[in-house]
């Protein structure tokens, strides 16, 4: 990747459980998408993770796995700046500075961590609290225009754009303010087994979930056992969530309108629409899983991405760093 006049893109995901159809449609199939026109930057948000309590050597494994995960939905190594987050220690760096340029009213606001800190009422740490300063760091570090991410983390992004110009206010004109880049359609799926309720990895739920790692036969299971409603139309609108939901993954797939979908199954039962869904969903993920275990199973390879990952993110986010020490007034 050269570093010509391309914009930037910087996104990120937490390597805890592994990749879901959320975390799919919402975000890295439209992080592919991007590697031509921009230069993009892609982590795996490892320090992020630690806001739960991770176990050693799960974490090690979760984290490559994550990486192999990244490439086998297709990111291309050379034409991304593919790392873990840990690698490059300007994150932590910065992300000191901006929390002092942060007031606790805005990350008081925060519904993630509301939420988080609802559902964890065992371990509600500081990094919990500071996480989206953290984030903000991430972004910032990289003079980032646009993050392309899923729904839930808008409120996440536009608190960064706040540190950015306040801290662009006080210091001079350093950091790029970025602007999300959130799909039209896409931006939220929903759990299988609670459409009402955003599809997460970490759904106690299972059944709620399609993990890009399962086998065909769980897939196929999840989909024919998701929550519908009993009007036995397909329709796309908000009383239907569940059938609505699974339109949505059809049509982020297949790249088919809603109305298409709507018209193709006008007049035939709810059966027939799920089997569908199963079969465009395991013939999209066949290429992930080969890939995939072709990846664990070459490990100097996945060595050799985060690597250099690293060593060309460091060397965009240490230009950024030299910058803010400088105008903040440290000592060279
Ligand atoms: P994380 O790991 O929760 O999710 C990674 C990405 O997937 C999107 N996503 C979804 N999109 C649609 N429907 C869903 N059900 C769904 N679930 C997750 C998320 O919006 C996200 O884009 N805080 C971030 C990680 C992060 C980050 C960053 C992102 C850290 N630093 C800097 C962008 C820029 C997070 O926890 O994502």
């Amino acid at each position: 990747m050269s570093m010509d006049n391309k914009k930037m893109i910087f996104s990120g995901a937490q390597p805890t459980g592994s990749l879901t159809m959320g975390n799919y449609i919402g975000a890295i199939k439209n992080w592919k998408a991007l590697e031509d026109e921009y230069n993009c930057i892609y982590s795996i948000v490892d320090l992020h993770s630690l806001t739960a309590r991770q176990d050693p050597k799960k974490f090690k494994e979760m984290c490559i796995s994550f990486l192999a995960q990244y490439l086998a939905c297709g990111l291309d190594a050379k034409k991304n700046i593919i790392f873990f987050q840990s690698h490059v220690r300007q994150h932590t760096e910065l992300a000191w500075i901006l929390s002092c340029h942060t007031y606790l009213g805005e990350l008081n606001r925060m519904t993630q961590f509301k939420e988080k800190s609802e559902k964890h009422r065992e371990n509600i740490n500081a990094g919990l609290f500071t996480y989206p300063v953290l984030q903000a760091a991430d972004i910032l570090l990289y003079q980032t225009s646009k993050v392309p991410v899923g729904e839930d983390q808008k409120q996440h992004l536009e608190l960064s754009r706040d540190i950015a110009i306040r801290f662009n206010n006080t210091y001079g004109e350093i950091f790029v303010v970025p602007e999300h880049h959130i799909p039209k359609i896409g931006a939220k799926i929903m759990s299988l087994q609670e459409p009402n309720k955003k599809m997460s990895k970490s759904d106690e739920n299972m059944n709620g979930t399609i993990f890009l790692m399962d086998t065909e036969q769980v897939t196929l299971k999840k989909i024919k056992r998701a929550v519908t409603d009993d009007r036995g139309k397909v329709a796309y609108n908000d009383e239907q969530l569940g059938i609505k939901n699974l339109m949505t993954i059809y049509s982020t797939l297949t790249k088919e309108c809603v109305e298409k979908i709507e018209e193709k199954y006008a007049g035939k039962g709810y059966g027939a629409f799920k089997k569908d869904v199963a079969e465009i969903v395991i013939e999209h993920l066949r290429p992930f899983r080969a890939k995939y275990a072709e990846l664990m199973n070459n490990r100097e390879c996945l060595v050799d991405v985060y690597k250099e990952g690293a060593e060309r993110a460091e060397e965009i986010a240490e230009k950024t760093m030299k910058k803010v020490r400088d105008n903040i007034g440290f000592i060279k």
